[in-house]
């Protein structure tokens, strides 16, 4: 399927607020994770302060939003710029396959770009082969392993 004729890539700001409820919800439902009301005010409430580290960025077409990408830049002890890295990429089941997400993901590149920083990255489960699909055209998986340890 074509991209769509009018899509728009754009910050997020606070007016957008009932327009990203569904599909944050969409993404949390992807990895069947539940977080408090207040956690989901809070991250709004980072993407839309420009003191924050933390952005988003939405796709419009024809006037809906089909797509989020969040981003968080950070210092890095290998570099004099920052690092950005994509931590939330979500876009409508039925805008899928249109060039969406890849747009998001190139439009974080220059937002990240523009605030300095020398390196995006990001990273997806083994088994998300829709996603890898994605990532193998527009960035270089370099073979590291992620391990998590929770300390709460
Ligand atoms: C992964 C996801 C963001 C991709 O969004 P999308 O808008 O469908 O992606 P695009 O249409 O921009 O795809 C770009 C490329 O990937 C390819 N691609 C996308 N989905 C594909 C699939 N299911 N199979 C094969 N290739 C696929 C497209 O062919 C396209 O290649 P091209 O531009 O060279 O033609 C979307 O499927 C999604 O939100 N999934 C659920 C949440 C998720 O997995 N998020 C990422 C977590 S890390």
């Amino acid at each position: 399927m074509p991209t769509p004729a009018s899509l728009d890539v754009l910050p997020l700001s606070p007016g957008d607020r009932d327009a990203w409820d569904p599909l944050w919800q969409g993404y949390l439902d992807f990895y069947e994770h539940a977080l408090p009301p207040r956690i989901n005010d809070l991250t709004w409430a980072r993407i839309c302060d420009p003191a924050e580290p933390v952005g988003g960025l939405g796709a419009w077409a024809d006037g809906t939003l089909v797509g989020i990408c969040h981003h968080i830049l950070h210092r890095s002890t290998w570099a004099e710029g920052t690092n950005c890295y994509l931590e939330d990429l979500f876009t409508s089941p039925s805008s899928r396959g249109r060039g969406v997400g890849r747009a998001l993901i190139e439009a974080t590149a220059d937002a990240a770009r523009k605030a300095g920083a020398e390196k995006l990255y990001w990273q997806t489960h083994a088994d998300n082969s829709t996603a890898r699909a994605l990532y193998d055209r527009v960035a270089r998986h370099e073979g590291f392993l992620v391990y998590e340890r929770p300390l709460v």
